[in-house]
């Protein structure tokens, strides 16, 4: 197998690693933090995150270190940081790894957030079903009180933070950074309308700033290294690796860490083995259910939030689904909608009837009654949803469901009526 830039999944490809506390100093854990506490100023922390040119993880690819500037000056109301461990993204399971393999990783990236923002308390976000991350992240949580690193105090540095593990219950728009935080307070998690933008009013009202897990694990080593370090991984405007989870018809799927811009193809053949049983590739996915196909010859692409963008799709979640020559694309397409209709908040007309109408024109092509006039239809539909709703999930429907019709027509005229 090819070689992987290892940065985030370091420790966790020594087989030996337990991920506890005493095994992640080892390493040369919460050095980053001793640090910052010790050395830097909060705004210090964030102009290093700003320069090293880190990117949110989690979808959008926004500058982790803008961000963390948008957050207002302290004032009479607290700050708040969410981490983002929902991972809902069919497709996607690097979080998973993380949490579950290197917890303090993205915990210390975490406190190092709260220290540039001036947060007293906050809260990590995971999924309801994935019981286990949740108990290996209450652990290290559990470990770092024990040990001074969380509390008053902390390293003697006068600098108090509380952490807080709040479990989802498993809606896929709770990964939405508002819907997110309504669903922290106790609501029904349903997107809202920006702006206000989180940082002026975000989880109670409060400044808050919303990261994924792999965005926060990356932080420490900004801190230890250095931005140029980081910033020389990758590249310019998609500076470091980024960790890939690559499912579908292959011979060795998995979570792979490679420098951002590496090339898709040679992470499916030289990474992810290649497709399953020698089989020909047919279509992949390149991130997450939200990104839109591209055909097995339009893959030869370098693999960052640029790239894809030109490339008419999106690295979104980093998750890529890889699909052989047998799969009926249809088929995809209708399990995809299904999910998508399912999913929906509701609170948008075009958004709740555009995924309902959708899947019944697909079922429809299932049926062997599909005809031209339909597959326009779907297009049309799916056209009207995007750009027409108050979250992104919209978009994430529509774009996907054209690219469909678009990129495979002679899969959806083998459903044609006869
Ligand atoms: C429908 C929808 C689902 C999302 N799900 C997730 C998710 O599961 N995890 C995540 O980190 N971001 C998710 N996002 C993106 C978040 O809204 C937000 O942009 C992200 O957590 C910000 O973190 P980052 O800047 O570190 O990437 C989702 C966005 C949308 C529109
Ligand atoms: S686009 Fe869909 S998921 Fe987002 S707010 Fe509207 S109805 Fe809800």
């Amino acid at each position: 197998m090819a070689e992987e830039k290892l940065l985030v999944l370091k420790n966790i490809r020594d087989p030996g690693y337990a991920g506890d506390l005493a095994a992640y100093r080892k390493t040369g854990g919460y050095t980053a933090l001793k640090k910052v506490l010790q050395a830097m100023k909060p705004e210090e922390v964030v102009e290093a995150v700003k320069a090293s040119g880190l990117r949110g993880r989690g979808g959008a690819g926004f500058s982790c270190g803008m961000k963390w500037g948008f957050m207002p000056p302290p004032g009479d109301k607290p700050h708040y940081l969410v981490c983002n461990a929902d991972e809902s993204e069919p497709g996607t399971f690097k979080d998973h790894l993380l949490m579950v393999g290197d917890p303090h990783m993205f915990v210390e990236g975490m406190i190092i957030g709260c220290f540039a923002m001036h947060s007293r308390h906050s809260y990590i976000y995971i999924r309801g079903e994935s019981m286990y991350a949740i108990r290996r992240v209450q652990a290290a949580i559990d470990e770092l009180y024990r040990n001074h690193l969380l509390g008053k105090n902390i390293l003697g540095s006068g600098y108090d933070l509380d952490l807080t593990v709040h479990p989802g219950a498993g809606a896929y728009i709770c990964g939405e950074e508002t819907a997110m935080l309504d669903s922290l307070e106790g609501k029904r998690g349903l997107p809202r309308f920006k702006p206000p933008f989180p940082a002026q009013s975000g989880f109670d009202a409060c400044p808050t700033t919303v990261n994924n897990v792999e965005t926060l694990a990356n932080v420490p080593f900004i801190i230890n290294e250095g931005t140029e370090a980081f910033a020389a991984l990758g590249t310019p405007n998609n500076t470091g690796t980024q960790a890939v989870c690559i499912s579908g018809h292959l011979e060795r799927p998995g979570v792979y860490e490679v420098e951002m811009g590496h090339n898709l193809e040679s992470l499916i053949y030289e990474y992810a083995g290649g497709i399953r049983g020698g089989k020909l590739l047919k279509a992949v996915v390149p991130g997450g259910a939200s990104a839109d196909v591209l055909r097995a010859d339009e893959i030869d692409i370098p693999y960052d939030f640029d790239s894809l963008t030109n490339a008419g799709t999106m690295r979104g979640s980093a998750a890529v689904m890889v699909f052989d020559e047998d799969t009926d694309m249809v088929e995809v397409a209708e399990r995809t909608i299904r999910f998508f209709n399912h999913e929906s908040c509701g609170q948008c007309t075009p958004c709740r009837e555009g995924t309902f109408w959708i899947k019944n024109m697909i079922r429809q092509f299932l049926d062997d009654a599909g005809d031209e006039a339909l597959m326009q239809r779907v297009d049309r539909a799916a056209g009207n949803i995007i750009g027409t709703t108050i979250c992104a999930f919209g978009d994430a429907v529509g774009g996907p469901m054209q690219a469909f019709v678009r990129k495979f027509p002679e899969e959806f005229r083998k459903h044609f009526a006869s």
